[in-house]
């Protein structure tokens, strides 16, 4: 059997407009619900948390001006520490929030600074309402000599939730691993 990796961004803090704040962001709670399912049915899978050098605000307002920034500027904000032995994995589970329609600027970073050849990757992501936004496309473009495998967008609060769990295995399922 495959070895697989999970790895994501999830800022979590303040979400959209809720005024209320995730110690453990949607992604990483979609993240959790993945390694559950692939243990369950015996994958040998690890979960690695992507997490920026300089961390992101909490509050949703300075976190977005922050993200609009970095957009604007194509920049690469630095990951903190790098996943260990990647090369090992043959199928790469690979997740973040949707910022301003599209991924955060590190998972630019993440993508650009690692060798996919060969290995299945499969996009998913949590958003506000505006669902993948072709970002799964972007993936499979940025991991190059990858077999792309079928993406799942799943609404922020929904992956908080039994129904979220359920979705993202019966999803997990359907996987060709
Ligand atoms: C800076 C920022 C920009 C966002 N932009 C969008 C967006 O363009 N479309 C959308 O549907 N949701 C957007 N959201 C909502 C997040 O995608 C959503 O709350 C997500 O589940 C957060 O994941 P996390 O808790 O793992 O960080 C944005 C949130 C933040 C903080």
């Amino acid at each position: 059997m495959s070895k697989v990796l999970v790895c994501f961004f999830s800022a979590g803090g303040e979400d959209l407009g809720a005024g209320e704040k995730n110690e453990v962001g949607n992604t990483a709670m979609m993240a959790d619900a993945i390694m559950a399912k692939l243990k369950e049915d015996g994958h040998d899978a690890t979960s690695f948390q992507i997490k920026p050098l300089v961390p992101y605000p909490d509050s949703y307002d300075e976190k977005l001006v922050k993200a609009t920034e970095e957009r604007a500027m194509q920049e690469r904000p630095g990951i903190a520490e790098d996943v260990p032995n990647f090369d090992d994995y043959d199928t790469v589970f690979i997740g973040y929030p949707i910022w301003c329609s599209d991924m955060p600027m590190i998972m630019y970073t993440f993508l650009e600074s690692h060798v996919f050849t060969g290995k299945i990757v499969v996009p998913f992501c949590t958003h506000g309402g505006s669902g993948e936004v072709d970002t799964f496309r972007v993936v499979a473009e940025k991991a190059v000599g990858s077999a792309p495998g079928q993406g799942l967008a799943m609404q922020g609060e929904l992956a908080r939730q039994p129904g979220g769990r359920k979705q993202v295995a019966y999803w997990v399922d359907q996987l060709a691993i």
